[in-house]
Formats: C-alpha cells, structure tokens, sequence
C-alpha cells in the first residue's frame, strides 16, 4: 500500500529479510523510554532473522522514501485473535505516523479473516493509548500486575 502524506511517499508492506539490519538498527536506536514501553521480542538480528520467516505471524514496515520509520506486527501466540505492536522511529514520533500505521495494520487483520485485535499497552504510554482511541480499540481490562491497559478493536 502507498500512501501520500504532506507530499512524502509512505509505504506499508510486510517485512522482508533484506529490511533486517536496518530494522535492528530502528530498534536499538529507539529511546529508553520507547524501550520500557516496548518490548515484544529480543532485538538481536537472529531474533529478527528468524521473525522474517514466521509462516504464523505477520510483521510489517512502515517506510518515508524508502526509509523504514515504523514497525509493527500481528502475532498469533498460539491464540484465535492476534496481538497488535507497533513502533515509531526516533526522532518520527508526534507526526500521525503511528496512527497511520495502527490503523493501517488493523485493516489488514481484518482483510486476513481476523475477528478481533487485541493488545496491551502500559498504563503511562499515553500516546500509544491516544493512538490507539483513535483507532476505535477500547479498554476490556487491565494485566495482573495492574500495570498495563488490554485493549481490543472488534473487526
Ligand atoms: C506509541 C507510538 C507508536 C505512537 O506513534 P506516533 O507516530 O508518535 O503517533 P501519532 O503521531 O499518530 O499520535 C500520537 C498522539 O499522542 C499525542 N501525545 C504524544 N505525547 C503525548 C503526551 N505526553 N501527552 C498527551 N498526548 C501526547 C500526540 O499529540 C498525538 O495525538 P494527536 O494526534 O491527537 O495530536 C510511538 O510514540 C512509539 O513508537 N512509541 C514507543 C513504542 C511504543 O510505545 N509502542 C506501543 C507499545 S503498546
């Protein structure tokens, strides 16, 4: 999918191998803080190597000319609905980006037979959450520990 905003040519499109070093590269370079928010696998290549050829789950980029800015995925854990992540590059953040890209991924779980999107979200992100309202996912509960939100967008 290509995507015209404020005259640069965005494109979302499924990750690929030869996207991994410079996706490692996003995402050791995100910030400390982006980090303690974010964390749904390690970010060492073999990690990433062994994402891009996951036949379950689904894993996507978000590129500005032929730069990648964002990253998410859908992942299955063995469950029925699949578990949404997302993150904007350093530096990219505050621009629509990432709603550009929730939404954009929530389509696509639903094109590929999805009945629901589910995910968690730590209780200080708050704009992940604001994100994440904008795209129509709804507060159902919150984890054990009491620090994270579990949002979910029926399909
Ligand atoms: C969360 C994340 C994906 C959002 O991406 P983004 O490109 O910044 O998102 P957008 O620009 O589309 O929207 C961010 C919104 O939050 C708002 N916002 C940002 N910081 C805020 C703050 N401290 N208080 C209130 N609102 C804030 C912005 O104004 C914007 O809202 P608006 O569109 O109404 O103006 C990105 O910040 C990120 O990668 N964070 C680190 C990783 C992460 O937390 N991922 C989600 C894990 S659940």
């Amino acid at each position: 999918m290509i995507l015209a905003k404020k005259n640069n040519l965005i494109s979302i499109r499924r990750l690929e191998e030869k996207d991994i070093n410079e996706l490692y590269e996003l995402l050791q370079g995100l910030s400390e803080k982006a980090k303690k928010f974010f964390h749904p696998h390690s970010f060492d290549l073999n990690t990433l190597k062994n994402i891009c050829k996951s036949k379950q789950d689904h894993y996507f980029v978000m590129t500005l000319e032929n730069k990648i800015i964002g990253y998410s995925f859908l992942r299955l854990f063995g469950y029925e609905n699949p578990s949404f992540g997302c993150c904007i590059r350093n530096g990219f953040e505050n621009k629509g980006y990432g709603t550009m890209l929730t939404q954009w991924t929530t389509e696509k779980a639903k094109e590929l037979g999805y009945k629901k999107v589910i995910l968690k979200t730590y209780k200080e992100n708050i704009s992940a959450q604001k994100v994440y309202k904008k795209v129509g996912y709804k507060i159902i509960g919150e984890t054990e520990d009491g620090k994270e939100y579990k949002m979910e967008k029926k399909l």
